[in-house]
């Protein structure tokens, strides 16, 4: 699995120490680990080690050995089960003592905390705040439905019985807002039906739907689900060049400096712009043409 993630189109990879690794086996997979990012070809992707959280034996020698060994090949430590701001200021110090010790520069290594509990639901914004580091947000669908007793043993999917909404949306939309006021990404976690790809692929919509940046996939089946779910759709690309074009043009001189002008049917307007300019910039970094002009 190491060798294979390297070549797959997953923006990023992290490389799990926590819940996909038996207690007994923690030290073996730290060193599958290092050697995997010392000796792999891992260019053309974010990459994360996933450590385990404060309330085991096991964080401070995650980070150490990790950082010691390989800290110039991992972009970000993913810290699961953040309950408090005081787990993710923990992590900021230790990654900036090693960092320190091995002389590394300091801050370069990000972080991303997993929101994954009632606790961390109530102190998202103290634990967002808690570090420059940190660079997302993201859900822990597993581990959230069994911190809040939620009755139902499929992760991703609506609990039976609950048919008047989505059991998910006060997390989803806790967590996005308080990303986007930290300016942080928002990740959706885990579908551990990895062979429910329609399953997949509607829990992805509902996320990018809200405005999510992102979500796990746990089998290469998933990725080209998610990268496609993801981008915006040729015809939302092409709208939102043409948005920024036309706006461009009308508050330039040239256009008679208008703030609202119409564009089709239309009314355009510096909020308009805004909503096109994030559009525009998840079709440029999926690699989307413009398939004309406006
Ligand atoms: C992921 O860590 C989850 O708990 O869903
Ligand atoms: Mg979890």
């Amino acid at each position: 699995m190491l060798d294979k993630a390297q070549g797959l189109e997953a923006d990023e990879v992290f490389l799990d120490l926590e819940d996909a690794v038996a207690a007994d086996a923690k030290d073996q997979a730290r060193a599958n680990a290092i050697a995997a990012l010392r000796d792999g070809d891992w260019s053309g992707k974010t990459v994360a080690v996933r450590v385990n959280d404060w309330s085991t034996a096991w964080t401070h020698r995650d980070v150490v050995d990790i950082v010691t060994a390989v800290g110039n090949r991992v972009d970000c430590v993913l810290l699961p089960k953040a309950e408090s701001a005081h787990h993710v200021a923990g992590l900021d110090l230790l990654l900036t003592q090693v960092e320190k010790a091995v002389g590394l520069d300091v801050g370069r290594i990000g972080i991303e905390v997993q929101i994954e509990s009632a606790r961390s639901l109530l102190d998202i914004d103290a634990i967002a705040g808690a570090s420059t580091r940190t660079e997302a947000l993201v859900f822990g669908p597993a581990d959230f439905m069994a911190s809040i007793n939620m009755r139902t043993l499929t992760v991703g999917e609506q609990p039976p019985g609950y048919d008047v909404g989505d059991a998910y949306h006060y997390a989803l939309m806790r967590i996005l807002v308080t990303a986007r006021a930290h300016d942080l990404q928002a990740i959706d976690g885990p579908y551990l039906q990895v062979r429910d790809t329609a399953g997949f692929r509607r829990s992805a919509h509902s996320a990018a739907a809200l405005g999510y940046d992102g979500k796990w996939v746990l089998h290469p089946d998933q990725i080209a689900a998610g990268n496609e779910v993801f981008s915006p759709s040729p015809e939302d690309y092409d709208r939102a060049e043409a948005i920024l074009a036309a706006y461009d043009h009308a508050t330039s001189d040239a256009g008679g400096r208008r703030g609202a002008v119409m564009l089709g049917d239309e009314m355009i307007d510096e909020a308009s712009r805004k909503m096109a300019v994030v559009v525009a910039a998840k079709g440029r970094a999926a690699g989307l043409d413009r398939r004309g002009e406006p």
